[in-house]
């Protein structure tokens, strides 16, 4: 009797493992379905786009990062990334074959700029004749979707070089009906790393804009959105925008007292480029394409314009907006500023 029932036992715990495992293989191979968007990015190599691989990677996409032939791949090998085309956005050629269909790419993300200057002898061409190209052979290759990072509200910012190109490529976008997903980040919170968490470490948040209050997003945060955006916002939300920012605007004063209180001692606000330099800085403008784009985005930005308009769809697609403590939480405790 006692063999019998020890028999039963086993069979039945043996079952009940069987039956556990296909579960577990089912649901592993659910989630994978799910997330085994093929994804393409350009500016792979650069400060965001390496952001938007990881978030990829963490989300099981399978990412390709579309590179130039000059680019350093070490960073991106080191992540885990094994797929690599190379394009380059001044040359036609080269992105028909990085886009081609062959590759089944799901979605691409457009991360690569040319004003930020990233490798020697880049420039703005990139972000006006670079992105038309990228445009034209994503369209020609069948790409469902574009992911774009624009910004918020470029539509109005006119005199700004670089706001205003973000502005033509949605245009472009919608001319070519290239199916895209426009997110609208404000100003970079961590917009100069090292020199910042320098500062902050001094008592000192460093402020570009002092005139009004305005949008901001920490890249972090941003990268997860945009990973989103590839993959998993749906597609009835083709050929829009999505503002993003944090709960609300910030300007030095709010800035200051979130640091001061996240890490316990007293910070205060300090303008990058005083205002007594401003001025003169702006004569010399028209001589030189980088501080004319300087000098017009920290007038547009101190028009008060520069906010988010509708942080609903935000919201929706991505979750709570981060309030300004938070944030500043989550950063001083990604650059050690905190435990
Ligand atoms: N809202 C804001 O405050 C703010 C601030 C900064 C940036 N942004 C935006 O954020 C995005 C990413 O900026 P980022 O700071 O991460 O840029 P970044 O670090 O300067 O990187 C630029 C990337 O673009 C690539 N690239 C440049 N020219 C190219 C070309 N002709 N063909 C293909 N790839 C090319 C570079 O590749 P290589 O490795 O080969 O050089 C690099 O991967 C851009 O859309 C930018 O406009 C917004």
């Amino acid at each position: 009797m006692l063999y019998f029932m020890l028999l039963l036992y086993i069979r039945v715990t043996t079952l009940k493992s069987k039956v556990l495992f296909v579960t577990l293989q089912i649901n592993n191979e659910k989630t994978r379905k799910m997330n085994n968007k093929k994804v393409v990015v350009a500016g792979a190599t650069g400060s965001l786009g390496g952001k938007i691989v990881k978030e990829l990677l963490a989300l099981g996409s399978d990412v390709t990062a579309m590179v130039r032939a000059t680019s350093n791949r070490s960073k991106l090998e080191k992540m885990g990334v094994k797929n690599f085309v190379v394009g380059d956005m001044m040359d036609k050629a080269s992105l028909k074959e990085a886009l081609s269909p062959k590759h089944g790419f799901d979605a691409i993300v457009a991360s690569a700029a040319g004003y930020t200057k990233h490798s020697k002898g880049d420039n703005p061409e990139t972000d006006t004749v670079g992105y038309r190209n990228l445009i034209d052979a994503t369209k020609e290759a069948g790409i469902p979707r574009f992911v774009l990072i624009s910004i918020l509200e470029s539509d109005k910012a006119v005199k700004v070089p670089h706001f205003h190109n973000k502005y033509l490529t949605e245009k472009y976008l919608q001319e070519k009906q290239q199916p895209y997903i426009a997110l609208r980040p404000g100003a970079f919170f961590d917009w100069s790393d090292g020199f910042m968490t320098k500062r902050i470490k001094k008592g000192v948040v460093p402020m570009f804009f002092t005139g009004a209050d305005y949008g901001t997003i920490y890249t972090n945060d941003l990268a997860r959105y945009v990973a989103a955006a590839a993959v998993s916002v749906p597609d009835s939300e083709l050929n829009s925008y999505i503002d993003v920012g944090w709960a609300t605007p910030v300007n030095g004063k709010t800035l200051a007292q979130a640091f001061t209180k996240v890490l316990g001692k007293p910070v205060k606000a300090k303008a990058v480029i005083p205002n007594f330099l401003f001025k003169p800085l702006s004569l010399f403008a028209p001589l030189n394409h980088n501080l004319k784009d300087m000098v017009e985005m920290v007038k547009w930005v101190n028009t008060g314009e520069y906010i988010s308009r509708n942080t609903q769809r935000q919201k929706q697609f991505f979750g709570d907006l981060p309030t300004i403590e938070e944030a500043v939480r989550r950063y001083a405790k990604d650059k050690k500023l905190i435990d």
